[in-house]
């Protein structure tokens, strides 16, 4: 990797382009966003999220267990940590929109996490205050991924853990070519029309591409400075979850 790297959506040139760029397209799709995750994922996303969650339980269960979802968008990843543990998660994400309809899906399950809005890579919080933080199907996005995994390994406490659900590319050659039609021809097409921004779809898969495979995240990971670093496939190496304690 180039962990100094980041995601570099078509025609941008900075990481301020970038992000700017990932804000917007987020901003444009927010609505449809849960419909369209379950539609082309054929509501696997969930399973996903459901195992990250389970994966975390040793970590969940201290009393006053203080976790934190950033990229939380709609708030789905929120939710679950809000159910696994004893008391309310935090959620965070960049974009106001998205950060809407996670607070309309919050008050009609009257669910009591607070959200708020801020970069995942300049977060409101003190060094070494949270026990778990959490992304899902965020950091890909991030226009320097280097500083995101030093902005998380700041805000835990020592003894923390970072769980990173990201989209990789899968590891079996032949599943590759297969999953790798349907990404780049078949949902850009679902995904533009229901969403109404081709662009989005567009840059799914792309984004996918250019992100450091699993075993090269796990080391980028370890260098940053987290003590033990794994991860685990899912899904025929679709996506991978990496855990990482401080
Ligand atoms: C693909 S969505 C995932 C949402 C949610 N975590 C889920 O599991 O469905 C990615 C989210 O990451 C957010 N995001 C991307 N880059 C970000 C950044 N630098 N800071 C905060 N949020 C960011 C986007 O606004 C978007 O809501």
């Amino acid at each position: 990797m180039s962990i100094s790297s980041g995601t570099t959506p078509e025609g941008t040139q900075t990481e301020e382009e970038a992000s700017r760029w990932v804000r917007g397209m987020f901003s444009e799709v927010a609505p449809r966003y849960d419909l369209l995750n379950h539609l082309l994922s054929a509501n696997i996303d969930k399973y996903w999220r459901n195992q990250t969650v389970a994966r975390l339980k040793p970590y969940l269960n201290k009393p006053d267990v203080k976790a934190l979802d950033i990229c939380c968008g709609t708030g789905d990843m929120t939710i679950l940590l809000e159910k696994a543990t004893s008391v309310p998660a935090l959620g965070s994400d960049f974009c106001h929109p998205m950060l809407i309809e996670a607070g309309n899906k919050f008050a009609a399950g009257r669910l009591k996490s607070p959200l708020f809005e801020a970069d995942g890579l300049r977060l409101p919080l003190r060094d070494c205050s949270v026990d778990v933080v959490t992304v899902a199907f965020g950091f890909r996005n991030f226009a320097n991924y280097r500083q995101g995994i030093e902005e998380m390994l700041r805000i835990l406490k020592p003894g923390g853990v970072a769980a990173v659900l990201e989209f990789t590319q899968p590891p079996n050659a032949a599943f590759r070519s297969v999953y790798n039609f349907y990404s780049t021809k078949v949902l850009p097409i679902i995904g533009g029309v229901i969403s109404g921004s081709p662009k989005a779809y567009k840059y799914l898969p792309e984004s996918v591409r250019k992100f450091p495979a699993a075993p090269e995240l796990a080391q980028d990971l370890s260098a940053a400075g987290f003590r033990t670093v794994q991860y685990h496939y899912m899904t025929f190496g679709v996506v991978a979850l990496h855990i990482a304690a401080k």
